[in-house]
Order: structure tokens, then sequence, then C-alpha cells
């Protein structure tokens, strides 16, 4: 940071350490963040980059270390403190209460009063600035549960942004946000960094911080790795200081032998969406990739896909044969895995170490006269965590206390281990680092090689582009249009998924 930004100098986070059973989250980490500055942080899943913004927003309490902002220091003993100093943190994990709408969300212990009485009214009319300047197109008075995960993400954004926050950390924003949604948010960013706000951004999404940032600081097992200014803001630079190596050939596509149809979708009707019919199949060994904007309608496919909802009409064939799905069991039974997107309501048992949920879905398969077996409930473990490289003190770890991204990989092993014919997956990558992202495409591919029927949503553009076979594109609760893999460009897709049919 040069003389001129430090007189800019608004946190200044001295020396901060942080010990949690068994894991030095942090040692004497130093970050400091000036005035109209966006600073992204970046780290492998597990380098503390989130326990670092908890500390600064107060709900989390270093061993030790100084904070100081604007020159002076200061205690952060809880968020109402953070608050008042102008901190707003927008959670890896949303935090929205879901039985709200949004207005109420928005405004969450801060409500407006006329007479005493919460003032409604205002709220409504307050809240729908907010969501205006995020471009998110809902009432105030919907009730959250009804979002999609992306739409919940701007509401928190319109949150941190009507408290008027002076430092907007985000916590892998946009991580669920299609690449509209995420230039919608970049132009909010910088509207804000304009206006003198100090925004620290943390994203797995190389890409966009070297779209967005001013300066990069990278943490690395809990301390600090180095810093890079602006002109050494590149991908491969970030990635060396990440994770002290090269990674090369990012993404692996072996051409190889497709197999006859393992899942084929005839006339399906969705609920909520049921005025479309979805046709599709896929076949063993084959990837495909599914685009489209955020509320498409590919989350709710899915779901049906798996049986956690039921279609309205319409059949799903799974090696020719009738597949009657009324439950994730009957889907189990039948081979179909799901990831799901959201790990924190379906993929994970918080409570339960990463042993039992790695082993939950198999064993249901493996159970041998109803008593569960241990030791191959410990081997799977033991193999997972070493495949996906699942940071944590052992397998007996509360899943509950892994950072984000190692949660993530949890979800992913409990199903790779029921070893799947068709293999569901939603935003498989969502908030992993490289390497594991990396591992996860190793993944694909291998168990594509091995005849599984891949099918797999993702908004990232890269993704979609580099892994598909295929790719099919929803708009609107219908598939769009499908792109052989010589047909894929960021245009052919953008095109069908914003409805642009003819021109396709
Ligand atoms: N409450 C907690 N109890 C025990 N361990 C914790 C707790 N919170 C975090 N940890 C551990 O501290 C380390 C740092 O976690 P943190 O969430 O800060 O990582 P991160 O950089 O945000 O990773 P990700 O990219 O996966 O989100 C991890 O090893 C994590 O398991
Ligand atoms: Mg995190």
């Amino acid at each position: 940071m040069s003389q001129d930004e430090s007189k800019r100098l608004l946190i200044d986070l001295r020396c901060l350490s942080k010990r949690f059973p068994g894991v030095q989250a942090l040692l004497n980490v130093d970050l400091q963040v000036a005035r109209g500055e966006v600073l992204a942080v970046i780290g492998e899943n597990g380098a503390g980059k989130s326990t670092l913004m908890k500390i600064l927003a107060g709900v989390q309490m270093p061993d030790e270390g100084q904070i100081l902002i604007d020159g002076s220091p200061v205690r952060i003993a809880n968020v109402r403190q953070a608050t008042e100093l102008g901190i707003a943190l927008i959670h890896q994990e949303l935090n929205l209460s879901d039985n709200l709408d949004v207005g109420a969300n928005i405004y969450l212990g801060r409500e407006p009063l006329k007479a005493g009485l919460i003032d409604r009214r205002r709220i409504a009319a307050q809240a729908e600035q907010y969501l205006d300047m995020v471009g998110l197109d809902c009432s105030p008075r919907t009730i959250v549960s009804h979002l999609s995960i992306g739409q919940q993400q701007m509401v928190e954004i319109a949150k941190a942004l009507s408290a008027d926050a002076r430092i907007l950390i985000m916590d892998e924003p946009t991580s669920s946000l299609s690449s509209r949604e995420t230039d919608r948010l970049f132009e909010v960013i910088g509207q804000l960094r304009d206006r003198g706000v100090s925004i620290v951004y943390i994203s797995h999404r190389l890409g966009e911080v070297r779209e967005i940032a001013d300066r990069v600081s990278v943490l690395r097992d809990g301390e600090n790795a180095g810093e890079l200014a602006k002109s050494e803001i590149t991908h491969d630079n970030m990635v060396r200081l990440m994770v002290g190596r090269d990674i090369s050939q990012f993404y692996v596509r072996t051409p190889h032998e497709v197999g006859k149809t393992v899942l084929r979708v005839e006339g399906l009707r969705v609920p909520g969406r049921a005025e479309h019919a979805i046709d599709f199949s896929v076949r063993a060994g084959e990837i495909v990739g599914m685009a489209g904007l955020v509320g498409a309608g590919r989350t709710e496919l899915l779901q049906v896909l798996f049986g956690v909802d039921r279609a309205e009409r319409g059949t799903i064939r799974i090696d020719g044969k009738l597949a009657k799905l009324s439950s994730p069991l009957d889907a189990i039974r039948c081979g179909v895995s799901l990831v799901p997107e959201d790990r924190k309501q379906a993929g994970l048992i918080m409570e339960m170490s990463v042993r039992e949920n790695l082993s939950l879905a198999s064993l249901r398969r493996d159970q041998r006269g109803g008593l569960l077996n241990r030791t191959a409930e410990q081997n799977i473990a033991r193999d997972m965590i070493q495949r996906l490289a699942i940071r944590t003190p052992g397998a007996e770890q509360t899943v509950q206390y892994l950072s984000g991204g190692n949660q993530q990989k949890v979800v992913l092993g409990k199903w790779l281990a029921m070893r799947p014919r068709v293999l569901l997956m939603d935003e498989p990558t969502r908030g992993v680092d490289v390497g594991a992202k990396q591992e996860i495409y190793r993944m694909m591919e291998r168990l594509a090689s091995k005849g599984v029927a891949i099918l797999f949503v993702s908004s990232e553009m890269e993704e979609i582009l580099n892994m598909s076979d295929r790719a099919l594109v929803m708009h609107e609760g219908r598939i769009a249009g499908e792109l052989s893999r010589d047909q894929l460009s960021e245009e052919s897709i953008m095109q069908l998924a914003t409805g642009n049919i003819l021109a396709a």
C-alpha cells in the first residue's frame, strides 16, 4: 500500500490470531483496507477468510491482536458494535429469516416506528429502493422462503446497503448468482466505491477478483501469504500465492465413447412450471451441462428428478425402466444421486461428524443385517477426505465447524460414495477453491469414463463451456434449446438463456 493510500486507511488489523479446538484458524494476520477501495481476500478452503471477517464484524472475538479504525483502536465485541462502526457483513451462509417477508428482513432489528408500532408501509417503501438498487424484481412483501438462493443473496446485499455501511464485507456474494446478476452486483460495488465505501470481497472466482479488485490479499493456512497490487492481479499470481504451486490443465476432458441412454425424461411437468413439458435424455458417459439464469427452473427440475418434488405429468426412465420417484429414497434405489445447491438444508446434517455425513447415503444401500458397519463407514470417510482433500482435524469433527468450501466437499463425497448411475449436480463447485474445483472436475470426468450419466447445473459460464459434452439451456421453466459441444459459446448460451430463441 502506497503512502498516499495509507492516509486513506480505514481499517488496520494487526497481528490477529484465533484458535479453535484442533485448528489454528488465524495466526498473526495483518490486513489493511483503505477508504473507497475494493480489497479481495482470497485463499483456499479453510484458509481463514471467513473467520477473519467474522472478527471484523463482531461475530467472533480474536484471541490476540488489534483492530484500528480510523487510526484508533476499537473493541468489537458483538454485531451491534460492528454495525455502529459502520461495518456490515454479508455471510457466506445466508442468514435471512425464511418466514418473514423481504422488507422485514431488510429492516430486522431496526424497524422504523410510527406511533410506537412498526411502520410496515415505510418499510415496504424504503425496502423497494434498495431492491431496485440491486436490481431485484420482487415485492418487499414476498416471503423469503419463496425466493431462490440467488435472489436471497440479493436481499442480503440490499439489507447491507440499507444499513449505510462504510465497510461492506461480502463473503462469496456471487456463489449462486448468474453472470447477469453478478454484473449488476459489480455495478453496485462500483457505485459504492465511488461514494467512498470500502468493500472487502471474498471469492473463489478468480476471474471476478481480477475484474473488480483494486488489491488482493492472500491467506494460506491461517497466515498472510502475500499481496497483489492492481497490476499484479493475474490468475497465475493468485493461484501461486494461494496454493503455493502452479495449477495447470484446469479442465480435463478426454474424449470417450458414450453409451446407451441412461436417463430419459419425457413430457415432464415440473410443479409450479407445469405449462411447459420437458424432454431430454442423458447417455452413459455423457456430461451434460444445464445453463440458464437464476430462477429459470433448473433446481426445480433436479428436485423432481431426485424425487423431492413430484412431477405433475410425464415420465422418467432410467436404463429404459420407468422410474416412480416419490421420494429421494426411491431415487437412490434407482441409482440417482443429487448433489444439492443448498448444503445447509439438503446436503448435510450439521450436528453430525464428517464420517457420519459421508456415509449416510451409501450405508443405506450397503447396510447388512440392519447393522451399520463402522469399519465400512471409516473406510469411506478416510477415502473421501483424502480424495477431495477435505480440510478437517479428523473424520470425527462435527461438520458445522468446517469452512464453507469444506462442507461442500463433504456433500459431494457423500453422494459420490453412493456410486450412482445418474449423478445430478446443482452448482457442484459453489464455494470451493481452485484445487478442489479441479479435483471435482477430475472426478466428474472419471465417473463419466466409467459410464455414469452426469447432469450438472451451473451458473459459471466457464464451467459449462469447458465441462459439457452437450448443454441444455433453460429459460422460464422450459428447455429453450440444446447446444452440442461445437455449438457451445458464451453467446449461444446467453441467447437461449435470455429467451432469444429465434436468433440462436
Ligand atoms: N466455530 C468453529 N469451530 C471450529 N473450527 C472452526 C470454526 N470456524 C472455523 N473453523 C476452522 O477454522 C479454519 C478456517 O475456517 P474459515 O471458515 O475461516 O475458512 P475460509 O477461508 O472461509 O474457507 P472457505 O473458502 O471454505 O469458506 C477451518 O479449518 C475451519 O474448519
Ligand atoms: Mg469461508
